[in-house]
């Protein structure tokens, strides 16, 4: 009995250099996904996600936006609502104690803007219409500016917060 494998392969023949980019475009695949799982599960990057959808004429007028700013969840965990506007965040200032974690969640009542807090990896864009959400843990005390930084009219510049994360004061 001999093995004979019967070279009835399928009729379809790859130019060589046709295989040689199918290779390499399944490599480059791979190597984007192994990217992505690397920087999402052992970074911990995160993309901004698009929490819900609102009106941005009335998201003002309705809690919680009615009310930007902190909400204490215990734990050391805060939600920060924070609205965008031409050209101002509402608030301008979010004080924490250092070991938080706060989940911020930005909107905008006109136009786009964005959402850059210095010195961290935090950068997200501010859609009017869309809520986004992000979560940072502040390890260390110190003052970390936000910064409006998607061009957003005359100003742009001048758009501005910050996050005062303080030391913790006496015994927990
Ligand atoms: Cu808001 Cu630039």
């Amino acid at each position: 009995m001999t093995e004979t494998h019967s070279e009835e392969a399928p009729s379809f023949e790859a130019d060589p250099f046709e295989k040689r980019w199918m290779v390499i475009s399944l490599g480059l695949l791979i190597a984007f996904m192994l990217t992505v799982t690397i920087a999402g599960f052992a970074l911990g990057f995160q993309v901004p996600g698009s929490e819900t959808r609102v009106d941005p004429r009335t998201v003002a007028d309705s809690a919680p936006w009615s009310e930007p700013g902190l909400r204490d969840r215990g734990n050391g965990e805060y939600d920060a609502y924070v609205i965008s506007k031409q050209y101002t965040f509402d608030p301008r200032t979010i004080t924490v104690p250092v070991g938080s974690a706060v989940t911020f969640f930005l909107t905008s009542t006109d136009v786009q803007h964005g959402f850059k807090l210095q010195n961290t990896n935090v950068n997200m864009q501010v859609v009017p219409g869309e809520v986004s959400k992000l979560t940072v843990e502040f390890d260390e005390a110190g003052e970390f500016d936000y910064i409006c930084n998607e061009f957003c009219g005359a100003g742009h510049a001048v758009m501005s917060g910050s996050v005062v994360v303080e030391a913790e004061a006496g015994g927990a």
